[in-house]
């Protein structure tokens, strides 16, 4: 079935995307030299067509802004932050081959009606997907455009009948020191945590992923049970959940935890508070064609119409 969702950030009409569309495009990148950037994950190129008809993903397909290139499935892949694998960006491509994504269970906790251990596949209606082209705009100054497919947080969440005690959700990564040679040093306090407001989090442009480019999440992307919230930086996006608790006050996040006066607990992409270290004011065009693309950033990373009044009346250098 089509859902049709006419919101100020949707550009166009629904469709069902067929996985061929993608494939011909990363056809056709290969073929103009893109695939050069770096061969990576168990889904590139070389898989074989039973393989993609195994494992992509039915979905209906929202034009979100923003619209215009996407950043390469290669770049997409192959440059990520994950640091359960490892600090550099090619290391999570590289190292998280291990990671038992199947089965997977989640567990739900706090001011819930309904609470208990679930599987991925009751937590997240496969036939109801859906993608959704957003900017991922990392705190480190550099943003890519990404067509995820998943379903809204909102419906996950309302599907729990969280009381009126729920403030806030918090988030927990999956923690496995077999399987994940990052953990071995104490770069974060691990396990991975993160939270949003409940409003934030029941917000419809806050989203959970469980694929990218028509497949099912790459490991290295946060298989299989990923959130974006596309309005903050990065680091919110917390990979490979396997935790969901309703709280009645602010949880802890992992890099507020690390380091409080660089990194806040709302951090909205914004322009105009800078890092303590480095400007906000731009950043660099993963895959967009030269080393040095940058563009100017957006505030709420272009999503303002649809998330400002989330931060009414709240200072948001103090609030960062
Ligand atoms: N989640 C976990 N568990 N561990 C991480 O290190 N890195 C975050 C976020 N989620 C991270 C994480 C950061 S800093 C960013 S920018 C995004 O994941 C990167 O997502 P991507 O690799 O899919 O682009």
């Amino acid at each position: 079935m089509l859902i049709k969702r006419r919101t100020p950030w949707t550009l166009t009409e629904n469709d069902v995307t067929p996985k061929s569309m993608y494939l011909s495009r990363r056809r056709l990148m290969a073929s103009f030299g893109a695939a050069g950037i770096a061969a990576c994950g168990p889904r590139g190129e070389a898989a074989g067509a039973a393989q993609e008809a195994e494992t992509g993903l039915r979905f209906t397909k929202t034009d979100y802004f923003p619209a215009g290139d996407l950043t390469p499935v290669e770049a997409v892949t192959g440059y990520n932050n994950f640091y359960e694998f490892g600090t550099g960006k090619s290391d999570p491509a590289r190292s998280s081959g291990r990671l038992t994504t199947k089965p997977w269970t989640v567990a739900v906790e706090g001011h819930a009606e309904r609470t208990g251990t679930f599987a991925l596949e009751d937590l997240v209606d496969f036939n109801r997907l859906e993608e959704r082209i957003y900017r991922l705009r990392c705190v480190e100054a550099w943003s890519m455009v990404i067509p995820w497919v998943g379903v809204p947080l909102a419906d996950v969440l309302a599907s729990f009948n969280p009381t009126s005690d729920a403030k806030y959700v918090a988030f927990e990564t999956y923690l496995n020191r077999d399987e994940m040679p990052g953990v071995r040093w104490p770069v974060l306090d691990w396990p991975y945590v993160e939270g949003l407001r409940m409003d934030e989090a029941t917000h419809p442009l806050a989203f959970l992923a469980v694929g990218l480019y028509g497949d099912v999440l790459p490991n290295q992307n946060g298989a299989p049970l990923r959130l974006v919230v596309p309005w903050k930086y990065g680091f919110k996006s917390i990979k490979s959940i396997v935790r969901i608790r309703f709280e009645s006050e602010q949880p802890p996040t992992s890099w507020n935890k690390s380091a409080a006066r660089e990194y806040g607990f709302y951090s909205n992409v914004n322009p105009n508070v800078d890092h303590p270290r480095w400007s906000q004011a731009s950043e660099r065009v993963i895959g967009g064609g030269s080393l040095f693309a940058r563009r100017d950033t957006d505030m709420f990373n272009g999503y303002a119409d649809a998330v400002a009044g989330l931060y009414a009346g709240m200072d948001l250098a103090k609030n960062y």
